[in-house]
């Protein structure tokens, strides 16, 4: 049977030692994976990249690193206790599955949004039946996502985050009086959050733990179109799916929708975000997003639908990446207005706002939530190049500063003399900061084959050559040539 290329991405990535389904032995829990050496690489790049951009390339963002088990009357003011739910069904057998999705993928018909009487009547007139065993689904539910506990001698009840989110808005005041921040400034976290999905799958892209990049911009409502970035993000192009665009292709019951390409500065101008703040953020991500293999073509922005968003929202645009099945949201942007912080204000009776000359204000948020899993997927799937003619091999093109390693050094054949400049390279580059692997065992060209499988940008072989000219060969991954280079300058070659 053709495999999908869902089956190949994660077939390669289960052999090399990306991600593995955790507690495997034992049989796995669905939609929960552990990142193996390879993956843990690629995971740790991805999140450098992430916080060297957003957070330690910028003074006015703070990081913050919270618990990710919080008291119940955080999420009773947040609203995830009572609204964090999504449309289920049962069928007779006791499968559970998500409607909404299933009517999604099955009719491609939008469904978010719809009240689970609505997505009943579209189950029954589509005669939609339980995707497991074929059987009807039963009426739709409403499952809550939350994943709860109880703490210590008291029992008192607590849940896992579902969002990195809750931490930074509950530390707020801390970090704003600790920094001596004024607005505007942002409060990132890097972290695991939790979601008892109905029905995970595709891998890692809808998973049960998964990690989140997400900053929280506190802005002065009063200075919404006055964002320090908007200088250098001005002319980035951004490919926009406008809601009119979305309205109009589904009067066809399509979700083909077509897009607008607008610069940052276009998009203020025709409103087609709600402020500037809103519009850099969208810059700032295209900008990121040059450096992670995903062509350009493949990235979109969806103004999400009023029945999509949330009565409080100022405006929501995810960032969409094209897969092999269908656009997927990897990051969601939000511009939130001052809901969280009234919210935490009301369930908490602390006052969150701030003085400014003399004027009580409570920042207004935008929120970028970038999910870690998902965007290593995307990447991996981008990247992804099968066996063919030229390669008998299938490989991954990782940018290289994503790569896990810059280069595999390999000792050309098993003689004592080659296996010790290859080392002493090994070791050199080591000194010198570089990510190395050395590999000594079978045939070159299965060497080759096992660096590229994990994306390492270049192999450098030790010859019998190098023995007397003090030279060695660099492959690159991506063409295949080989450069015979002199051994003293390889790691200065190597330098990403
Ligand atoms: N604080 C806002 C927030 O969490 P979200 O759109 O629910 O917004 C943000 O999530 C991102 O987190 C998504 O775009 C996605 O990349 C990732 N994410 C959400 N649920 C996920 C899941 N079950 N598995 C993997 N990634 C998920």
């Amino acid at each position: 049977m053709v495999k999908s290329l869902l089956e190949e991405v994660m077939t390669v990535s289960l052999r090399r030692g990306i991600l593995y389904p955790s507690a495997e032995i034992y049989g796995g829990l669905a939609g929960f994976y552990d990142f193996g050496p390879i993956g843990t690489r690629i995971r740790n790049h991805l999140v450098n990249l992430w916080r060297t951009r957003f957070v330690e390339n910028r003074d006015f963002v703070y990081e913050v690193s919270g618990n990710t088990l919080l008291p119940s009357p955080v999420f009773k003011a947040s609203g995830h206790l009572n609204h964090f739910t999504d449309p289920s069904a049962e069928c007779s057998k006791g499968h559970v599955t998500r409607v909404d999705t299933l009517i999604e993928e099955r009719l491609k018909i939008p469904a978010e949004g719809k009240t689970d009487k609505e997505l009943e009547a579209i189950i029954q007139e589509h005669k939609l039946r339980c995707p497991v065993c074929g059987d009807p689904l039963k009426e739709v539910k409403s499952f809550g996502l939350m994943f709860g506990t109880n703490v210590g001698g008291e029992r008192r009840q607590a849940f896992l985050r579902p969002e990195t989110a809750q931490n930074i808005f509950l530390g707020f005041k801390r970090v704003q009086t600790a920094m001596r921040a004024k607005l505007p400034f942002g409060v990132a976290q890097i972290g695991r959050s939790y979601r008892n999905e109905i029905s995970p799958r595709q891998g890692i892209v809808r998973v049960r733990e998964f990690g989140q990049m997400e900053i929280e911009y506190f802005i002065n409502p009063d200075q919404l179109n006055d964002c320090p970035l908007f200088e250098d993000l001005a002319q980035v192009s951004l490919n926009f799916v406008t809601r009119e665009a979305q309205e109009k292709a589904m009067k066809k019951s399509s979700t083909d929708y077509a897009s607008i390409q607008l610069t940052v500065h276009e998009a203020i101008k025709k409103k087609v975000v709600p402020n500037q703040w809103m519009a850099c953020i969208l810059g700032d991500e295209v900008e990121f997003f040059k450096h992670l293999g995903i062509p350009e073509k493949a990235i979109r922005f969806r103004h999400m639908r009023p029945e999509e968003t949330p009565h409080y929202s100022g405006g929501n645009f995810d960032l969409e990446i094209h897969l092999s099945f269908g656009w997927k949201e990897v990051i969601g942007n939000a511009y939130r207005r001052d809901h969280d912080l009234q919210s935490h204000m009301k369930g908490s009776q602390k006052d969150l706002s701030l003085d400014i000359e003399g004027k009580k204000v409570v920042p207004h948020v935008i929120e970028p939530s970038f999910g870690i899993d998902r965007l290593i997927y995307a990447i991996l799937e981008h990247t992804y190049r099968p066996k063919d003619d030229t390669r008998g091999w299938t490989w991954f093109q990782i940018p290289n500063t994503l790569a896990p390693y810059h280069a595999v050094i390999l000792p050309l054949l098993n003689r004592p003399e080659l296996e010790e400049k290859a080392s002493t390279l090994f070791s050199v580059c080591k000194q010198q900061g570089l990510a190395v692997i050395y590999d000594a065992s079978g045939r070159i060209g299965r060497r080759y084959a096992r660096a590229d499988e994990i994306g390492i940008p270049k192999a450098v072989t030790i010859d019998p050559q190098s023995l007397e000219d003090e030279t060695a060969t660099i492959r690159d991954r991506d063409t295949g040539n080989q450069t015979r280079h002199l051994i003293s300058q390889i790691p200065i070659i190597l330098k990403p």
